[in-house]
């Protein structure tokens, strides 16, 4: 393994505090990636125990974003015509958001974070609120094989990969289907967006490396999409080696033949990256020292976990951003983790009072600047770090 970044001292990205805790030691954390040049796998360099991350307290629900809700919606529709399948599991199955377009009969999910488990349980849907690995596949698999298994932002958390996919093979049914998004490292180092390494980020999967993993498993990519979700995602269909089903689609060979080409076999490109990434610091610090010069206000929106990287690496802190707007209850009136800015409660941005907005949520930039076309038509001004630090 070989470091190519280092991110600093982090916190934990979804560790938001609470007013009476500001005094309290955080727990923090060297974050930092490298390259296994054998496996072409990126990863973060030190991990930190799933149940510090993955708890009762988790902020993210998936159902709060119109965005991400309908993406959900679209998917499953697609997966009822494509594959017409008997049972549906979802690891990571978060608030539901995914599951509930299908029949409660059909579809189990798998979510640790006990919050988040409660409401699909509510809604009757059978609901493991356990880590997925081994034990819960064979636990799983009484009720029946999997014809589709589902996991969106959920397998790159998972430190043992040879677990994961164990554990996938015990429940995935001979023809089954295994879809799996997360974002993708092509993207991420196109767009500089090094904020999308954080602690619960543990590997950022490109096609390449993917491939290998299943090969070990017998498992085969047969088709996989592009995502605008979470800065830009891929989709990735994957079968038994010996299935009846589909053939293997061209997606498959252009994803990889594109990732080849960029040089996600080679180390150079993510020292290359990294080199970017410290340029990135230094622009964006620039751009944010000038505005405070001019005794102008900023303020952040969308308190993401990205941005929680971001706000550390580059240390800024409440000194220049005065607070972050966003509309996860759970975040509001706490504050951001390291930085220690205060979330408050979404209101529209108003040109008057609001001269600069620091886009946290920079994945939702097309949702958000529709939003907030009035501001943007008044003056209003938002600085973005992705792909490369400026003022919009
Ligand atoms: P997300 O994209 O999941 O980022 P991460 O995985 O890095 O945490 O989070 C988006 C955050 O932005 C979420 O807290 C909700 C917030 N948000 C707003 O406050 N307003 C908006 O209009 C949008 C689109 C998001």
């Amino acid at each position: 393994m070989k470091k190519f970044l280092d991110l600093g001292i982090q916190p934990l990205a979804n560790s938001y505090l609470k007013r009476k805790d500001l005094h309290k030691k955080e727990k923090k954390f060297n974050l930092s990636a490298g390259f296994d040049k054998k496996n072409y796998l990126v990863s973060i360099l030190r991990t930190i125990p799933k149940e510090k991350m993955f708890n009762k307290d988790y902020p993210y629900k998936s159902s709060e974003s119109k965005t991400m809700r309908m993406a959900f919606k679209t998917l499953a529709k697609k997966i009822k015509k494509r594959f017409d399948p008997k049972l549906v599991v979802e690891i990571g199955s978060n608030d539901g958001a995914f599951l509930f377009n299908f029949d409660k009969k059909k579809a189990v999910g798998v979510e640790p974070c006990k919050n988040l488990a409660k409401k699909t349980k509510k809604k009757k849907f059978k609901t493991f609120s356990e880590y997925w690995d081994i034990n819960l596949s064979n636990k799983i698999s009484k009720i029946g094989k999997a014809d589709v298994i589902y996991s969106a932002n959920t397998l790159s958390h998972i430190e043992n990969l040879e677990n994961v996919f164990k554990a996938i093979n015990i429940l995935l049914s001979e023809n089954g289907v295994l879809i799996i998004e997360d974002p993708s490292l092509l993207k991420c180092l196109k767009n500089n967006a090094y904020d999308q390494f954080y602690c619960e980020h543990i590997y950022i999967f490109s096609t390449i490396a993917l491939n290998k993993i299943l090969s070990k498993h017998g498992l085969i990519l047969f088709d996989i999409e592009n995502l605008n979700t979470h800065g830009g995602s891929n989709r990735y269909y994957i079968k038994r080696k010996n299935s009846e089903l589909n053939k293997i689609k061209y997606s498959v060979k252009k994803e990889i033949y594109k990732e080849t080409k960029y040089g996600l076999k080679k180390l150079e490109t993510y020292e290359k990256f990294a080199k970017r990434v410290r340029s990135s610091r230094k622009k964006l610090l620039n751009i944010f020292k000038k505005i405070k010069s001019k005794n102008k206000k900023i303020i952040g929106y969308g308190a993401t976990a990205k941005s929680c990287t971001v706000l550390n690496y580059c240390k800024i802190d409440k000194s220049y951003i005065d607070f972050f707007y966003d509309t996860t209850s759970y975040k509001i009136n706490k504050f951001l983790p390291g930085s220690k800015i205060l979330v408050n409660k979404y209101k529209k941005l108003d040109a008057k009072t609001d001269d600069y907005v620091f886009l946290g949520a920079w994945n939702f930039k097309h949702e958000i600047f529709n939003k907030e076309k009035k501001f943007i038509k008044n003056g209003g001004k938002f600085i973005t770090h992705v792909p490369f630090p400026k003022v919009i």
